[in-house]
């Protein structure tokens, strides 16, 4: 049994990686993951070049210089690292990098990789230049993290042949590639791979101007006609992020074919989102029904997110992956030492009366 089977032994089947999504879920137009509806639908949003990248200026431009600096020296780029919530356009970077070099792009991902027999098949085949593209790569189990340490240092492998007495270490020399990972967990990221990745990038949430560029870009090529103050309400409510205004998009545009000519107007978007439970702030069911459980069961916290979990019958962990931070960014809940609180913006957003003791305890 290898180390990282042992481990997920000992955590258990609660922290085996890909546990089956909740039925909020499944439904949550809002859920900022990856959705196999999304990889049908949405590849062809995906920008094809920095330029039809829209925002993260700053990164998009340390990428250039890093890769134009690269090609300058005919060297291979230093190893990418890109941390941020999901659906900001990790993966969409890291192809649009081997496209600018010129290079291939080998997508695997963290949890794919159990065993170092996994890497030396694709290390191997990697030509000088290519780009290695490892999802989720603060999923990848100690021993092969490890077996990648000197691939990504020295471009080579330490192979173990033989057995026993006879075992011997054969040295494999590798191409000179590059490593991009991503994460949306840059804390769970041991030190020592950390360290290993020359270039590290934040990408964070889109302001609504960019999410409508966005929102018009991929109206573009879907070929559908949208107002201006459509787009608009689109991208207000995309929490954002880009993947989820390009879901939302979608829904409106079912939503203008059927009950409408086809086009996008304000009023088609306003009446599609308020039938997927979106509301004007971007907050779903869920989200709504999280912040009503704290607000009317727990007379606004401070109160344990297992209670919260338990009431809402959702898993606390999910709660707190994909629920509260989008309410603690923007401020309807606060975390305590003793719990989750409601802000007197939550109450405001559900239409809840506060007395006034209670508005006198408000944030
Ligand atoms: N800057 C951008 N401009 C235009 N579209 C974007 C941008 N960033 C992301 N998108 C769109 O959002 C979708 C999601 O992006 P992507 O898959 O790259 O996110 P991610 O950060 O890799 O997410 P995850 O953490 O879930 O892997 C893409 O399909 C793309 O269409
Ligand atoms: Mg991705």
């Amino acid at each position: 049994m290898s180390d990282a089977n042992a481990r997920r032994r000992v955590l258990g089947p609660a922290d085996a990686p890909d546990q089956a999504r909740s039925p909020w879920q499944t439904q949550r137009p809002v859920d900022p993951q990856d959705s196999l509806e999304d990889e049908l639908y949405g590849a062809s949003l995906r920008p094809k070049s920095f330029d039809e990248y829209v925002g993260q200026q700053r990164v998009v431009e340390n990428l250039r210089i890093s890769i134009d600096a690269a090609k300058r020296r005919a060297e291979p780029l230093e190893h990418v690292l890109f941390y941020g919530p999901p659906g900001l356009g990790k993966t969409t970077l890291a192809g649009l990098i081997a496209r600018e070099l010129g290079a291939n792009f080998r997508p695997t991902s963290g949890p794919t990789l159990e065993k170092p027999k996994d890497l030396v098949g694709i290390l191997t085949a990697l030509d000088d230049g290519d780009v290695f593209f490892v999802d989720e790569v603060h999923r990848l189990g100690r021993v092969v993290e490890e077996f990648l340490y000197p691939a990504m240092e020295e471009f080579q492998i330490d192979f173990v042949v033989d057995r026993g007495a006879y075992a011997k270490t054969l040295k494999l020399p590798l191409r000179r590639f590059t490593l991009v990972g991503a994460t949306t967990r840059a804390g769970m990221l041991s030190a020592p791979l950390r360290e290993r990745f020359g270039i590290v990038q934040h990408l964070d949430y889109y302001p609504p101007e960019d999410l409508e560029r966005i929102v018009r870009r991929s109206a573009g090529v879907l070929a559908v006609p949208i107002d201006a103050d459509a787009a608009e309400t689109i991208a207000r409510r995309s929490r954002g992020t880009p993947r989820i205004a390009n879901r939302l998009l979608r829904r409106v545009r079912d939503y203008a074919e059927v009950r409408s000519d086809g086009r996008i107007t304000a009023a088609v978007a306003d009446e599609a989102l308020e039938r997927e439970g979106v509301d004007e702030l971007g907050l779903d069911r869920l989200d709504r029904a999280f912040l009503r459980t704290i607000v009317e069961q727990y007379r606004g916290g401070p109160v344990g997110i297992a209670a919260i979990a338990a009431t809402l019958t959702e898993d606390a962990e999910t709660l707190e992956d994909v629920v509260e931070p989008f309410l603690l960014k923007e401020g309807f809940v606060t975390r305590t030492a003793s719990g989750r609180r409601a802000t007197a913006q939550a109450y405001r957003h559900l239409g809840v009366a506060t007395t006034h003791a209670q508005q006198e305890r408000l944030l």
